[in-house]
């Protein structure tokens, strides 16, 4: 099983927004954007798909997140890709909220 790592508190992101949260703290081979959206939380990695952008920086509503650079925009739960010019998919982290605490079961294909 995969190791669970604590990543935030629920109060650390307020609805509608993101965090990063550090490649080191999770062993991952890039920083992680994580969302919370509706009460919802998910994980994505945080470098879009197309160029060098932040997705933590990007727009969070009804599932998605929009590229802040070109408006290419990402499924929160699954990290598919809904728009171009985006056209890759990025890769989405399992996540767990138990109490107050967040918790990211990083994707075992981005490990560093
Ligand atoms: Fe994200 Fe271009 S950098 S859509």
């Amino acid at each position: 099983m995969a190791a669970r790592i604590l990543a935030a508190r629920v109060d650390d992101i307020p609805d509608g927004e993101a965090i990063v949260i550090p490649r080191n703290l999770l062993g991952t081979v890039d920083d992680v954007a994580l969302f919370r959206d509706g009460g919802e939380y998910f994980a994505l990695d945080n470098t879009c798909s197309h160029e060098l952008a932040s997705l933590a920086d990007g727009w969070v509503e009804n599932g998605t997140v929009e590229c802040p650079l070109h408006t290419g925009k990402f499924c929160l739960r699954d990290g598919k890709v809904l728009s171009a010019p985006a056209d890759a998919d990025v890769v989405a982290h399992d996540v767990e909220v138990i109490g107050d605490e967040i918790l990211i079961v990083p994707n075992p294909e981005r490990l560093a």
